[in-house]
């Protein structure tokens, strides 16, 4: 099965979010379960930086306003091929992939995001580099979505496609005088295509055109039919039927584990849970809290946006620090949380801490040395830091939905019987219901005995990437069979 995976961020080299860890950990996945897999990126400066060995596949001349594109061919650690398609007037530039130093959409996303798709579907229909044609395309979220169309948009269909969506928040929205750019028949400005309330969306090109659609978690595949999480486009999702489906992403072992994690204090496992005070202590004292194993300390690591539900943790907040525990969260984003996280640092000094701004290493940090690790999203498709959490004996708490609800089993009374709890889960998006669950879990921090079976069967937890690697294999087998 030859794979073409399609998005604009990869860890290690460029990453906002989840998305980049997936997609440094599904190719390899796959690789090793049998698939010939290959990546394409946009020509990002980090990534053509930390592309090693590249070579030009062909120059492709002037496009989507750009005046020289090229497609490289290279590796990216340890044994992955990577295309990249090198047009600096587009990608050569510093910060964010998608937003510009004043937090506004580039103003070129539209041209930069529709070479990518462009590239992807020609690399697909073999055009590109003629040695390397893959069975599948599989487009990731919606900087990739418009490969779905350019694919359908050819006379003779050669090559499946499958579309992962990581967020449905996230449209890629555009003018409609602006549909010309792409160069697509005017058929696909129409509502059976890409046409959304007067405007276009890249993500609809992949939810109307892709031969199957996945997203991260089973519970996000359901929730995105329904008008309150469907972001307008439940619709168009119930009208895919059973062409859509959720496959839970798995954790990166060689990145998240306490065990050989270079980045932390000192490593742990559940069968010796020893380095992991030491690990909370120099936590503590890196954040400038007080030393003190006794106060249960609860963490965040995330982006700081409205999905997140990071109000309900400010209201939430002077109960938690009432029953003697601590708090800190790593983030940035929304200006105004960033300021009211700060000032209720202020407030409560030794004892909130809040770092702004983006620090890979320190949130391994974070997530090994906290006791419990808070995720109260409004949604969530499927959430990597509760995963991470649960394999450093961090015990998450966790709102009922999307992949939080799919990963984390609720300390209940019968639960607990059945040698299943992993974390506290808790309803309603409101401040009340998470104060309850942050309650619960203060209350079970002070039974050892009891928080030692929670850290160690969080531990004990499963998230490999192999069985969803065979997942998607088996999707890819259905998708080409049915082309
Ligand atoms: P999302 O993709 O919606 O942001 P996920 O939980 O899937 O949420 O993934 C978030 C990823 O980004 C995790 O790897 C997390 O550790 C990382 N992350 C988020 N915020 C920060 C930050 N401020 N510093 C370092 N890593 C962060
Ligand atoms: C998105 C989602 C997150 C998910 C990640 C990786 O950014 O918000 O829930 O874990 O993609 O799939």
């Amino acid at each position: 099965m030859k794979v073409l995976q399609v998005a604009a961020e990869v860890f290690p080299l460029v990453k906002t979010g989840g998305l980049a860890d997936v997609v440094g950990a599904l190719p390899q996945a796959l690789a090793a379960v049998g698939a010939d897999v290959r990546l394409l990126l946009p020509g990002l400066p980090a990534i053509l930086a930390g592309i090693e060995t590249p070579s030009l596949v062909c120059e492709l001349g002037p496009m989507f306003g750009a005046g020289r594109v090229r497609l490289l061919r290279g590796m990216l650690a340890p044994a992955l091929p990577v295309y990249v398609v090198d047009a600096p007037y587009l990608y050569d530039r510093p910060g964010n992939p998608y937003l510009a130093a004043d937090g506004a959409e580039w103003a070129d996303n539209l041209q930069r995001f529709a070479l990518l798709g462009w590239v992807a579907a020609h690399v697909a229909a073999g055009e590109l580099d003629p040695g390397w044609q893959p069975d599948v395309l599989h487009a990731h979220d919606w900087h990739a979505a418009l490969a779905c169309a350019y694919v359908a948009a050819r006379p003779v269909r050669s090559v499946a496609t499958v579309f992962t969506v990581h967020n449905l928040a996230f449209h890629g929205l555009f003018s409609p005088t602006d549909f010309f750019l792409l160069g697509l028949p005017s058929r696909f400005m129409a509502p059976s295509a890409l046409e959304f309330h007067g405007q276009f969306s890249f993500i609809k090109a992949g939810l109307k055109f892709a031969s199957r659609i996945t997203t991260v978690s089973p519970t996000y595949a359901q929730e995105i039919r329904t008008p309150e999480l469907g972001s307008g486009l439940d619709g168009v999702i119930r009208a895919r039927g059973n062409h859509v489906s959720g496959i839970l992403n798995g954790v990166d072992p060689e990145v998240w584990s306490p065990a050989s994690d270079a980045q932390i204090a000192a490593h742990f496992s559940a069968a010796d849970l020893g380095g992991k005070a030491q690990c909370k202590a120099a936590l503590q004292q890196a954040l400038g809290l007080t030393v003190d194993a006794g106060a249960p300390l609860f963490t965040i690591v995330s982006r700081l946006t409205s999905q997140k539900g990071l109000d309900l943790v400010l209201d939430a907040l002077p109960d938690l620090l009432h029953q003697g525990a601590q708090f800190a969260v790593q983030g940035s984003g929304d200006a105004v949380l960033e300021h009211a996280f700060r000032q209720a640092m202020a407030q409560h000094p030794g004892r909130v801490a809040v770092r702004l701004g983006y620090d890979e290493n320190f949130a391994h940090q974070m997530i090994a040395g906290a006791d419990a690790m808070l995720v109260p999203s409004r949604f969530e498709p499927c959430g990597l830091t509760q995963l991470y959490a649960l394999r450093y004996g961090t015990v998450p708490v966790v709102r009922r939905v999307g992949g939080l609800a799919d990963t984390v089993v609720d300390a209940s009374d019968d639960h607990l019987r059945q040698d299943r709890a992993t974390g506290f889960v808790f309803g309603p998006a409101t401040a009340d219901a998470l104060g309850r669950a942050m309650q619960r879990a203060v209350v079970a921090f002070r039974q050892p005995t009891l928080w030692q079976q929670l850290m160690r069967r969080g531990m004990a937890q499963n998230f490999s990437w192999e069985p969803v690697a065979q997942q998607y294999l088996a999707l890819y087998h259905e998708a080409v069979v049915t082309l």
